[in-house]
């Protein structure tokens, strides 16, 4: 079978198309996949870039969606021929999260779903939204799931609730979906005029270039007439965090993802005391946190909103369409 390699050191130009031998039939609790999808993440990136290390040779991607191949002994979940659709964190099933972090992930700390078939134990996947195609569902592992952890679980997100979520990327274009599906009124910010645009016409209330106006935080405040929104999706980080305290209403939820903006940095204590914000740090979730979500998608008809598509074998230029920031919603690897 056709697998992408990571090679030290890590680099787009150096990600290998390799041979790999079909693994091993599924022994009990296992199944065996037929991969047809895969989705790029920022997390993806920052592995096959070598930002975050992993091992030479270790197949990159956490994200994997396809057909069931095999079935072991003991699983009665699903059947040859079901759609299936991977999980973050294969040890991360229900409860509180795992101290085990990253070591367990698919893509950084064992291989990931850059690859043609896998077999692996039955709780790494879940089933698939009725009506998803393998590169929809594909989206859901990371970023879909992170963006409902944020406003629905660890947020409890209300109707009527405002919401403001940065950017036009995987998780931003998600969580505009899931927001608008609960009810929310949503501030989109991007640094293009275009892109706003088509959030625009997903269901974005407000607007606001983020390049355009620095200060967005007050903007934020403006329109919603100096309360300030109930939830923040923070995926920049250090270098947004501020303008997200500014943005938040007093004893606002600030949900925080993401590190585009910087990996660390000052903290506005004062100001995170005197609003009586709470700022959650999360890591994607569980894989029942992700049945969840994908019970509400078909209760709600959310499909994902998709970019461009690449093959397995140009991995490396999708992943430049990433860096150049040409995306909108999620980037499909067809495999
Ligand atoms: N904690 C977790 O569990 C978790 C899970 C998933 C992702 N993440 C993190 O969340 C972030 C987003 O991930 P992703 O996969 O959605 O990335 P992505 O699809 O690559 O999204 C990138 C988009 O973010 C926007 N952006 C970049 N810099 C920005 C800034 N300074 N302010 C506001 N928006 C900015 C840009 O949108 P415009 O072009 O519209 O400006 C860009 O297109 C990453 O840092 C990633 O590591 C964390």
């Amino acid at each position: 079978m056709k697998a992408i390699k990571i090679q030290h050191p890590a680099a787009l130009d150096t990600l290998q198309l390799v041979d790999l031998p079909e693994p091993a039939a599924p022994v009990r609790g296992e199944i065996t996949v037929r991969l047809r999808a895969s989705s790029l993440n920022y997390h993806d990136f920052a592995v096959v870039t070598g930002m975050i290390p992993a091992a030479d040779g270790r197949i990159p991607m956490s994200d994997g969606a396809g057909e069931v191949l095999a079935v072991g002994e003991g699983v009665t979940e699903y059947a040859v021929g079901d759609h299936v659709v991977t999980t973050f964190f294969p040890d991360w099933l229900d409860g509180t999260p795992p101290s085990t972090a990253f070591t367990g992930v698919p893509g950084d700390g064992i291989d990931g779903y850059a690859r043609e078939i896998v077999t692996a134990a039955a709780t790494s996947f879940t089933r698939v939204p009725k009506g998803y195609s393998d590169a929809e569902a594909a989206t859901l592992t990371c970023a879909g799931l992170t963006a409902w952890r944020a406003l629905v679980v660890d947020g409890q997100i209300k109707a009527g609730a405002r919401v403001l979520v940065q950017g036009t990327g995987g998780v931003s274009v998600f969580a505009l979906q899931f927001a608008k599906a609960m009810g929310a009124t949503v501030i989109a910010t991007s640094s293009s005029n275009e892109k706003l645009a088509r959030m625009k016409a997903l269901g974005a209330d407000h607007l606001i270039n983020y390049k355009e106006t620095p200060d967005w935080g007050m903007k934020v405040l403006e329109i919603t007439g100096g309360r300030g929104v109930d939830h923040v999706v923070e995926v920049g980080g250090s270098g947004t965090l501020d303008q997200s305290m500014i943005a938040a209403r007093n004893g606002g939820h600030v949900a925080l993802i993401g590190v585009l903006a910087g990996f660390a940095g000052p903290v506005m204590t004062a100001t995170l005391m005197a609003k009586q914000l709470r700022v959650i740090g999360l890591t994607v979730g569980s894989r029942q946190q992700q049945l969840d979500m994908i019970d509400a998608i078909e209760a709600n008809n959310i499909k994902p909103v998709l970019d461009k598509h690449f093959p397995l074998a140009q991995l490396g230029d999708a992943f430049r369409h990433q860096a150049a920031n040409a995306h909108f919603g999620k980037i499909i690897v067809d495999i």
